[in-house]
């Protein structure tokens, strides 16, 4: 089905190729003065001014064509030459009904579906997560249910941290508690117990004692760089620990995530593309795209411009627009995270074959991701164009600065989830749930809002901008709070119930109260919504979008009374017919926004 503005655009684009003009000056948006008319064109003026026409007259000559146009009730020259179209109450009771059909709810879908890995999550293993891996999650879940939403092949992959120093310094950690296992003989060829030698809550123990202990501690730093590069180069009880701490904390980290309703399809790993490395390098090497310098391999991305020797206003050397060099192998013939990502792209392209790939992961790393994709367009793995690094900003205290954990440290997921439920579970108190509710869907209750206030939180900022974390806010019934739209959509099922209740069947929808009319041209933007969302990688569109559905549904719900005594049987019908399509609609848009409504609340 097709949005109201796309239709009108058809035949305004029409008109102006009548015309003898450019079919684009027909664009049609929802108006911005909603109290003069729905939508309007502004076309005539640039159109106007590039034929050399006087705008108002090429506007008088517009307006009657596309008023022929069967949804339209009237079409109005204003100002400078701006085109007011209000469209007829039936074509919005029709638009409506086709909403409650289509299976997208008058979402629409991409022309063209690509093929798209997301790549999101990445939090490390046994490393505590930080605020930063929480927008990962929640921002690359949301965008992979919006473009498979829309269409697109995608599949989500979590890129565990799971190949770097910390492997090593755990290694050691466990080594110097339990040093008996047989992990630790170095003659041992395997096979090692199935079982692991440790919990995630040893691994919460041990990983924060050797982090600090290696920063001040040379000699333990260094047996954890050992360790490390005695894992990496294959030393089978090593990777057998290895395993153990990856599943150990994969199975916490699904829990975890589990609780915001976030997902992967693929739990991959930087480990895992361990022997694609050597190969790559080989591979590289031989085609000329790397070369040695000071015993590291490199390759060699800056562009003109870039890496410009100047002298600075001290007198001394330096760099103008510095571009440092992808390090493929380093000066000690160590690989790291360049060499993963890149082999990781090599990987992806062979066993899923994507068109497009996205990284949801922090602004901080712009530059290796800059770094990561001019080396893949340079040996011709995936041109530069289809690598995107999707940036968010910082979650701050309300002191302004990053956000911490009350005590300072950095916070764990599982502790964001628990604050977060204690203050819904408050919030519900508050509210005074429905009294009939027993205490195990009130803790689903609890549940579900404490993700929505979340998700929504999040969600609902322009991904690039930063912003402060306040529970007490993410979780208030009012505003625009993830809780506030679970509100609406229990209230809308809650109607729903009781007009079954009350035998009332859902009817011929008709548009007839001012308030209808607005709450039918929210529904129709919902594929506008959508598509800048997907075009702009943007939740936030879509969080706009069941916002102002809900609120154009509030005003609908106190304007027009719908199971009172009194009202027609007619319109009873019609009126709940069309609550069930915003709710129809309002439950896809929560879903793209991982977030669920309960039943009732
Ligand atoms: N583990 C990394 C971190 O914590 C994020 C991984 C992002 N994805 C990637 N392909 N590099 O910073």
């Amino acid at each position: 089905m097709t949005d109201l503005a796309t239709q009108l655009a058809g035949a305004c684009s029409a008109a102006f190729e009548s015309e003898g003009l450019e079919a684009r000056w027909g664009a049609v948006k929802q108006s911005d003065r909603p109290e003069l008319a729905d939508f309007q064109c502004n076309g005539c003026m640039g159109a106007a001014k590039q034929a050399g026409m006087n705008p108002r007259e090429l506007a008088a000559k517009i307006a009657p064509k596309i008023g022929e146009h069967p949804s339209i009730e009237r079409v109005d020259v204003a100002g400078p030459g701006f085109l007011n179209i209000v469209v007829s109450n039936s074509a919005l009771a029709e638009q409506a009904t086709l909403i409650g059909a289509d299976d997208r709810a008058g979402g629409g879908a991409v022309d063209a579906p690509e093929k798209v890995v997301v790549d999101f999550g990445g939090p490390n293993v046994a490393k505590p997560m930080h605020v930063g891996h929480l927008r990962s999650a929640v921002i690359g879940d949301t965008l992979v249910r919006l473009l498979r939403f829309l269409g697109d092949d995608v599949t989500g992959d979590v890129h565990l941290g799971d190949w770097g120093l910390q492997m090593g310094l755990l290694i050691v950690a466990v080594k110097d508690d339990q040093p008996d296992l047989p992990y630790f003989d170095a003659g041992n060829q395997g096979p090692f117990p199935a079982e692991p030698p440790v919990t995630m809550v040893d691994l919460s123990r041990l990983y924060p004692m050797a982090s600090a202990r290696s920063k001040d501690d040379e000699a333990y730093a260094k047996r954890a760089q050992d360790a490390v590069a005695e894992m990496q180069a294959g030393r089978p009880g090593y990777r057998a620990l290895l395993q153990h701490f990856i599943d150990v904390s994969v199975a916490a980290l699904k829990v975890d995530y589990g609780f915001l309703d976030v997902s992967f399809d693929l739990w991959k790993g930087e480990s895992d593309v361990d022997p694609l490395i050597a190969p790559m390098i080989e591979e590289l090497k031989s085609k000329g795209f790397a070369h040695e310098d000071d015993g590291a391999w490199i390759i060699d991305i800056a562009r003109e411009g870039e890496n410009v020797e100047t002298v600075g206003k001290d007198g001394q050397p330096r760099l103008k627009n510095p571009m440092p060099p992808f390090m493929l192998v380093n000066s000690r013939g160590a690989t790291g995270y360049h060499a993963t990502d890149l082999a990781t792209i090599k990987d992806r392209i062979e066993t899923i074959g994507p068109d497009r790939m996205l990284y949801v992961v922090d602004q901080r790393q712009a530059l290796h991701f800059e770094q990561v994709y001019r080396a893949a367009d340079k040996v011709g793995y995936l041109s530069m164009d289809r690598l995107e690094h999707l940036g968010f900003g910082t979650v701050n205290g309300k002191d302004g600065k990053p956000f911490k954990t009350r005590e300072g440290g950095t916070l764990r997921l599982a502790d964001l989830n628990q604050m977060a439920l204690d203050e819904a579970t408050l919030r519900i108190g508050e509210a005074g749930l429905s009294g009939d509710i027993g205490e195990d869907e009130k803790g689903e209750i609890g549940k579900l809002v404490a993700r929505a206030a979340l998700r929504f939180a999040d969600l609902q900022n322009q991904r690039t901008t930063n912003y402060v974390f306040d529970l007490e806010r993410f979780t208030s019934f009012e505003g625009k709070t993830g809780p506030y739209l679970l509100y609406a959509a229990v209230r809308i099922k809650a109607l729903l119930r009781r007009a079954a209740d009350e035998g009332v069947v859902r009817g011929e929808i008709k548009v007839e109260a001012a308030e209808e009319r607005k709450l039918v041209l929210a529904l129709d933007g919902f594929a506008l919504a959508l598509h800048l969302a997907r075009e702009k990688r943007m939740p936030h569109f879509v969080c706009e979008h069941v916002y102002g559905l809900s609120q154009a549904f509030s005003a609908f719900y106190s304007a027009c009374p719908i199971l009172k005594d009194g009202v027609e049987a007619e319109t009873k019908a019609s009126r709940i017919a069309l609550c069930k399509v915003v709710l129809h609609q309002l439950e896809a848009g929560l879903g793209i926004l991982g977030i669920t409504a309960p039943e009732r609340m």
